[in-house]
């Protein structure tokens, strides 16, 4: 419908974003990301093209026309770097390598090709905060003298002697992210630091040799054509002086809502500064993203000051729960505290870390029609949006996954905690009536639901009322439409209205049906809406966009 629906009400054609980027490529200030809608492909559950039950990069080239039809920017690729896979590839053994189970280099090579040609970019993954417990690093700290030898392998990482009289207590009450002691003891007493699992220790990023070592990594991949990196713990690799304690329980849960010793600390922002500078080095706009849990939007800002990343994923959004008052509150504070900076916000609503939206909105029916009507009012925002894959399809979180098949780090550390992250990582479903849904040519790592059956691309291609149909007529129509600063809008209670040039966005928060006067002529709707006379009726938990 989409085609129909922009010629239909006026809309100027795409912008020359689209096709082939080799000429873009050579300009830089644009700005791409400033407005780039950017998808998010955990690799290992998106496409599987050689039957071992694990996505991969082949996999994933095979499916970029999907993507390019969609009408994205832009792809990020979760790490695909030869890996133990303690923690899906976060634990890096080789940053210059492909694991065989995604695929080579020249799978690598192949990919970001193809994509240029489609016109798209492609961001990689780099993680600096910690290497793999198999990094020849690690392995040379573990096999060398102690850190209190000058010049020890050690000094690469966090290594310390223990507490108490004979060092048997951790160095201090730190915990990891995915519970338990931030601390586990060598064979040699010692003991090194990781703030996620013991097969991730920490580097040390006040050891030169770990800075050179990354901006060498960085230049092998930008040399290979990669528009951009997401940087994993963007806001961790800078611990306080001193190491000091917290004095206080369940870490986990102060994440991103109060100051720790190992996380946003402000040292963090001199590594980022000389990763711009390296970028910028590079013809072509090439990019850095956060993942920063940092405690407020205004420093959260901070990542993305003139001189550091261009992009911070917006987690206060994303953790905002289903109430108009909070969501405005979100949207205003985010787009001052970017305003302030010259940057623009990066909305997000799901990642491969958190509870799918849908499910976190309610899950059901309920649920579903929520998490559409976030969807197109986060793509009516302005800035850059982020879809994780299968959004687009409306997939829930699997609940459901028996113990036996988890492999999250997180569930085995921390029995009892919720928000295990398979649930969100279980492998798309493309086509067919049985699983895997056209996932690969043998089964799936994670078992999908049958349910997904209804769900797959296949099944939503073409039905005007579908999740997919949706996110393709936005994302068709947010390219042609101008763009510009948002205002709010009055409306009734429990109405979030706001207008940008040529478009007002209406959401209905509420349990009930909101009249208001026409805002325009209705350009989509996540309820298959249809206005008549002077009057349109907002259904419950529901979108549209008009056309003004
Ligand atoms: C980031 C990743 C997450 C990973 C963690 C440790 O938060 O998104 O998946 O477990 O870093 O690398």
């Amino acid at each position: 419908m989409t085609h129909e629906l922009a010629s239909a009400v006026g809309l100027p054609s795409p912008t020359p974003a689209e096709g082939p980027l080799a000429a873009s490529n050579s300009s830089k200030g644009r700005g791409w990301w400033r407005d780039a809608v950017i998808y998010q492909v955990y690799v290992r559950s998106f496409a599987d093209s050689d039957g071992d039950g694990i996505g991969d990069l082949r996999g994933t080239t095979q499916r970029l026309p999907y993507l390019a039809q969609l009408g994205i920017d832009a792809v990020w690729l979760t790490p695909f770097y030869a890996s133990p896979q303690a923690d899906g590839g976060y634990d890096v053994a080789d940053y210059r390598t492909v694991d065989p189970l995604f695929g080579n280099l020249a799978d690598a090579d192949d990919l970001v090709r193809t994509a240029h040609e489609l016109g798209m970019r492609v961001i990689v993954d780099i993680v600096p905060n910690h290497t793999s417990d198999q990094h020849p690093w690690f392995r040379a700290a573990l096999a060398g003298p102690t850190s209190q030898s000058a010049g020890s392998a050690r000094e690469r990482y966090y290594f310390r002697p223990g507490k108490g009289p004979a060092g048997e207590l951790p160095p201090n009450d730190w915990e990891s992210v995915f519970g338990g002691p931030a601390w586990t003891r060598t064979a040699d007493g010692e003991w090194y630091l990781h703030l996620f699992a013991p097969e991730q220790p920490d580097l040390n990023w006040d050891n030169r040799e770990v800075h050179e070592e990354f901006e060498s990594v960085l230049r092998f991949w930008l040399d290979l054509g990669v528009d951009g990196f997401r940087i994993d713990v963007a806001h961790g690799m800078i611990k306080a002086a001193g190491l000091p304690d917290i004095g206080h329980k369940e870490q986990a849960r102060l994440i991103g809502a109060q100051k720790l010793p190992f996380f946003d600390q402000d040292g963090v922002h001199e590594i980022h500064r000389s990763w711009r500078r390296l970028l910028d080095s590079y013809p072509g706009d090439r990019i850095g993203v956060a993942e920063a849990w940092a405690p407020s939007p205004d420093r959260l800002a901070l990542y993305v000051r003139p001189d550091e990343l261009h992009q911070a994923f917006n987690f206060q959004f994303l953790r905002c729960p289903w109430d108009p008052a909070a969501m405005r509150a979100v949207i205003d504070e985010s787009l001052a505290a970017t305003a302030s900076v010259g940057a623009t916000t990066t909305w997000v609503l799901s990642n491969h870390d958190v509870v799918r939206h849908p499910t976190r909105y309610g899950g059901g029916r309920r649920g579903l029609r929520r998490a559409r009507a976030a969807a197109l009012l986060m793509l009516a925002l302005p800035g850059s949006a982020y879809v994780y894959q299968g959004e687009e399809l409306g997939l829930p979180e699997v609940t459901d996954l028996p113990d036996e098949v988890r492999q999250d780090p997180a569930f085995f550390r921390a029995a009892g905690q919720d928000g295990f992250r398979d649930g969100c990582r279980v492998p798309i479903p493309w086509a067919g009536q049985e699983p895997p849904y056209g996932f690969g040519p043998g089964s799936s790592w994670l078992p999908q639901p049958d349910s997904w059956r209804e769900l797959s691309v296949e099944a939503q291609t073409g039905d005007p009322y579908s999740t997919l149909e949706l996110y393709r007529s936005a994302l068709e129509l947010r390219r042609r439409l101008p763009g510009g600063p948002m205002r709010w809008l009055p409306g009734p209670e429990g109405l979030l209205a706001l207008s940008r040039p040529g478009l007002v966005c209406t959401l209905n928060t509420t349990g009930s049906v909101i009249e208001i006067p026409l805002p325009g002529r209705l350009l989509l709707s996540t309820d298959g809406m249809e206005p008549s006379g002077d009057t349109a009726r907002i259904p419950t938990d529901s979108c549209a966009w008009w056309a003004i």
